[in-house]
């Protein structure tokens, strides 16, 4: 099946927004991924809110703001090894549930994150 508009297909807006809560709730408790988070979530979460609203078709809200999303680049700060890579998706996967968001749109959106999130990865499993 060939996926037009993921953006619109499973709610807009109100579904990215559920969506991006429960994942920095799960965030916020996730022992791998609390170390490199600020403790306040509220300016990532809008962050990412705005670039999965585009990502997956939605309207451009994270470029018309912050220019080209380069997020490898954004990531270096920030030691990434395949560890965290696989706790951020624990808690995309989990946050999906969460939200009720299943079926094919979502083995699609959650085969797209994968892929952005290993490549993000910038450090070797060995410092996990
Ligand atoms: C920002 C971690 C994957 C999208 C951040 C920040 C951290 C982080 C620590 C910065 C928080 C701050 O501002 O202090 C991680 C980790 C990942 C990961 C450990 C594991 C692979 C992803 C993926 C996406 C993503 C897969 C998109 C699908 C973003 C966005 C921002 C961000 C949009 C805000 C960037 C900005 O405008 O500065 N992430 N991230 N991240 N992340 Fe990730």
């Amino acid at each position: 099946e060939y996926i037009e508009n993921i953006y619109e297909k499973i709610g807009g807006e109100e579904t990215i927004s559920k969506l991006v809560n429960a994942f920095y709730g799960n965030v916020a408790k996730h022992p791998d991924l609390i170390p490199i988070f600020p403790d306040d979530l509220t300016e990532v979460a809008n962050r990412q809110f705005k670039f999965l609203t585009q990502f997956f078709g939605g309207p451009l809200l994270y470029s018309m703001e912050y220019g080209h999303p380069m997020l490898r680049a954004r990531h270096i700060p920030f030691p990434i090894t395949p560890k965290r890579a696989e706790a951020w998706l624990s808690c995309m996967h989990d946050a999906m549930d969460k939200i009720g968001l299943e079926g094919p749109i979502r083995e699609h959106m959650f085969q797209r994150l994968t892929q952005v999130a290993y490549h993000m990865v910038n450090q070797p499993p060995e410092n996990d």
